[in-house]
C-alpha cells in the first residue's frame, strides 16, 4: 500500500517538474540542500566511488559568480548586460555538478551518463520540495570555459551542469513530448 502511493507521488514528481528560471529571493536553506545532495547521491555509478562532485554557491559568494560574469560578457551593450547582473543577482543557489574526466572513452561516457542521472536526481527532489531550477550546461561557451579556471576545478575536471536553484511561485507550462506511440518500437509477440 504505502508502495503504490511512493509510486505514484514519484510519477507524479518526473510529470509535474518543469525548468524553473525565474526565482523567488527567498533563502534556500543550507540543510535542504544537503538532505537532496545526500539521496541525489544514491544515483547509479558504474565505477568504484562516484565520478562527481559539488560546488555550492550562495550568500555572498555570488557576487563571484556575477563579477565573473560580468568579465566575460563584458563586450555585451551595457543595457543587456546590467539585465544580466539583476537577473543573477535574483538567483539564491548556484550549484557546481563537477565530473572527473577520464581518459578512457568508455569510461567517460558511462561517467557522463551517471552524473545526468545524478542531476535529474537532483532535479526531482528538489521540485518535491518545492524547488525549482535551470539545468545550465555552458558548454563551449566563454562563461563555460572561464569557470574551470576562476572556480578552482582541477585539470581533468568537467563542468556538467550549473544548476541555478530557488523556489519560485510559478510552474513554466510544459514543453511538448512527443507521444509514446512515435518513439516507441515493440519486436515481439
Ligand atoms: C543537458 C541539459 C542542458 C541544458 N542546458 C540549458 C541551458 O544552458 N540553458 C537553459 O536555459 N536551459 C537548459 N536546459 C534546460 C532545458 O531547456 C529544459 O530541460 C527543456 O526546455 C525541457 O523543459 P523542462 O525541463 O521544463 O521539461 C538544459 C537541459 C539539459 C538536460
Amino acid at each position: 500500500m504505502s508502495k503504490s502511493i511512493t509510486l505514484r507521488s514519484l510519477t507524479e514528481v518526473i510529470r509535474e517538474r518543469r525548468t524553473v528560471r525565474q526565482f523567488r529571493p527567498d533563502p534556500v536553506p543550507l540543510d535542504v540542500m544537503k538532505e537532496i545532495l545526500e539521496t541525489a547521491n544514491w544515483a547509479p555509478f558504474h565505477k568504484e566511488k562516484e565520478p562527481w562532485r559539488f560546488l555550492l554557491v550562495h550568500g555572498n559568494r555570488r557576487e563571484e559568480i556575477i563579477a565573473l560574469s560580468m568579465k566575460v560578457y563584458s563586450h555585451l551593450p551595457a543595457p543587456t548586460l546590467k539585465a544580466f547582473e539583476t537577473y543573477l543577482r535574483t538567483v539564491p543557489i548556484y550549484l557546481f555538478v563537477i565530473m572527473e574526466e577520464s581518459e578512457e572513452r568508455q569510461q567517460w561516457e558511462d561517467d557522463l551518463c551517471a552524473t545526468a542521472a545524478l542531476i535529474q536526481n537532483i532535479q526531482l527532489l528538489a521540485w518535491e520540495k518545492g524547488l525549482g531550477m535551470v539545468w545550465k550546461s555552458y558548454y563551449g561557451t566563454d562563461l563555460g570555459r572561464a569557470y574551470p579556471e576562476e572556480l578552482g576545478l582541477k585539470p581533468g575536471e568537467k563542468l556538467v551542469g550549473l544548476l541555478l536553484m530557488g523556489y519560485f511561485d510559478q510552474a513554466p507550462k510544459p514543453k511538448r513530448r512527443t507521444p509514446l506511440s512515435e518513439l516507441l518500437t515493440i519486436r515481439g509477440d
